[in-house]
């Protein structure tokens, strides 16, 4: 089918400068496959702009793991799109569960965040997932509908393909309890489901869903072989060299 492959390393709040060199000097030494690949390392924003540089002229790209909707203005501690481009970036992470839920983030806030992406041709990734409770109550599809109407509100179609879905179910997130692949794929179709009820089926078809959730070199190769995973957002397994080659050269 042809659709876009994307394996991305979230290292969220970890790493001192000196181990963020290290690893990112490590992965490029140890990469195998790139051929329709694309490989994204999310660091700590005070590091983007060195490890951009180290990932110019490799199949490294690097992006941030958030960022404020404003171009500029009183806004402590935020940084603004605008800074996430001068540092090299050409990603953004938009909605991640930890975003959402420790930081509470609404999907009116996520909607504003795609909307700057988009407006300064970053590309979205845009996290979506249940919590477990609402998995157990039946709400998993009514969830997805909700976050994606929610990130989507707004957004031409021609701007829409260009934003990449990360399916990050929160119970599996840094808990060790990843999505079977039964699980994960039928969310992936949920999805799709609901991409093509607002743009139609050759979007639904197009846009990249990466897996999320306790993904680590032992439990990867079932999940890729799914027909409707596109690849996979890394957390903690995206913090040690061997483990993260392990998973990208897969
Ligand atoms: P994890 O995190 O791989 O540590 O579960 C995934 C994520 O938060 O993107």
């Amino acid at each position: 089918m042809g659709r876009r492959k994307i394996f991305a390393g979230n290292w969220k709040m970890y790493k001192t400068y000196s181990e963020a060199l290290e690893l990112v000097n490590g992965l490029k030494a140890g990469l195998k496959k790139t051929a329709g690949r694309e490989y994204i390392l999310f660091p700590p924003s005070p590091y983007l702009k060195d490890i951009s540089a180290l990932c110019v002229s490799t199949p490294f790209v690097t992006g941030a793991q958030n960022m404020y909707s404003e171009n500029q203005g009183a806004f402590t501690g935020e940084i603004s799109p605008l800074m996430v481009k001068d540092c090299g970036a050409s990603f953004i992470l938009i909605g991640h569960s930890e975003r959402r839920h420790v930081f509470h983030e609404t999907d009116e806030d996520v909607n504003r965040k795609v909307k700057a992406a988009l407006a300064h041709g970053i590309e979205p990734l845009l996290c979506i997932g249940e919590l477990l409770n609402e998995r157990e109550n039946g709400e998993t599809v009514s969830v997805l509908k909700r976050q994606i109407h929610g990130a989507f509100s707004g957004i031409e179609k021609s701007a829409a393909e260009k934003v990449s879905i990360a399916y990050e179910p929160v119970w599996a997130i840094g808990t060790g309890k990843v999505a079977t692949p039964e699980i994960a794929e039928k969310a992936h179709v949920s999805i799709r489901d609901i991409i093509k009820e607002l743009y139609g089926e050759d979007l639904a078809l197009s846009v990249p869903i990466l897996y999320g959730g306790s993904v680590k070199p032992d439990n990867i190769a079932g999940l890729y072989k799914m027909n409707n995973i596109d690849g996979f957002l890394v957390g903690g397994a995206s913090l040690e060299i061997k483990g993260f080659l392990e998973i990208i050269n897969i």
